[in-house]
């Protein structure tokens, strides 16, 4: 499906998401994060796909959701269009890995888009923040949920109420993102982080992905059971056999998801 707001290229096993609104800084409209989802959805339903990575330009990953198509909306129609919800649960219901590669202004929506994803990538220009409260609103896609949970109450808190911008390296000690990259490199390591996970079994990927988030949504002792019976599933695989036989033979595992 041609798409207007991002582009897409799937190269091998990885789809590399490109949001495109250069005139508005990536900013999130209905229709790009609509496209966004679909080609998330088309993704994950592509068997040749095995990883895919979200990333942005040079100077915005996305600054926001877009305030020219918000400012007029009434209440009730942000109510009874539940406002980007259907979306973004879309995007978040995406089994297989997404990596956010972040370079440059990451805000309000642009922020909580990336930590939509599994994990954040950022160049060493990106700016993380949420400064809704200098609009008169609150995040409203995830932000002071997933923030706290990423960097802790304090820095989320004055984040979300300062609406002060994070550094990538200020995003990196606080556990915002996994690794910071001189900005050129970005891509490249992003596509290489993809590319490591696509020669994983997709069977114990997905299980990974599936057990660390429901870290996020129930007690430590319902976690890891759940862990431990993933765990224990995985050994009905044969990736299992293959993987652990390859290490007792020092050779290179041929996984094939089965
Ligand atoms: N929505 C719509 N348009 C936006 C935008 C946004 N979030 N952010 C930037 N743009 C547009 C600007 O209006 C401008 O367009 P024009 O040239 O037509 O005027 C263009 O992008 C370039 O922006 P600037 O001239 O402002 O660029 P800059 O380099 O001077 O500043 C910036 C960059 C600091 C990111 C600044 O653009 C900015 O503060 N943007 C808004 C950030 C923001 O408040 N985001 C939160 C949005 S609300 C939200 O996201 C709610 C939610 O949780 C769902």
């Amino acid at each position: 499906m041609a798409f207007e707001t991002i582009n897409v290229e799937i190269d091998d096993s990885v789809a590399l998401i490109t949001l495109n609104r250069p005139e508005a800084l990536n900013a999130l409209n209905s229709q790009l994060l609509t496209e966004l989802s679909k080609a998330l959805a088309e993704a994950d339903q592509n068997d040749k796909v095995r990883c895919i990575v979200v990333t942005g330009s040079e100077k915005a990953f996305a600054a926001g959701a877009d305030i020219k198509e918000m400012s007029e909306k009434s209440f009730v129609e942000m109510y009874l269009s539940d406002y980007f919800g259907t979306e973004t649960d879309q995007i978040t219901k995406t089994r297989k890995p997404i990596i956010a590669a972040v370079s440059g202004y990451a805000l309000g929506g642009g922020c909580e888009l990336a930590m939509m994803c599994d994990f954040i990538i950022a160049s060493d220009t990106a700016k993380f923040g949420q400064p809704e409260i200098n609009l008169g609103v609150i995040a409203g896609i995830g932000g002071t949920q997933r923030l706290t949970r990423a960097v802790g109450k304090a820095k989320s808190m004055d984040m979300h109420l300062t609406g002060r911008f994070m550094e990538a390296e200020e995003a990196e000690r606080s556990g915002l993102v996994s690794r910071v990259v001189p900005a050129k490199k970005l891509k490249e390591e992003a596509l290489s982080a993809a590319q490591k996970i696509a020669e994983k079994s997709q069977v114990s990927v997905i299980a990974a992905k599936e057990a660390v988030n429901r870290s996020f949504e129930t007690t430590l002792a319902e976690g890891i059971q759940f862990e431990r019976r993933l765990f224990n599933g995985l050994f009905a695989t044969e990736d299992q056999k293959e993987g652990m036989a390859a290490f007792l033979e020092k050779r290179e595992p041929q996984f094939r998801d089965r």
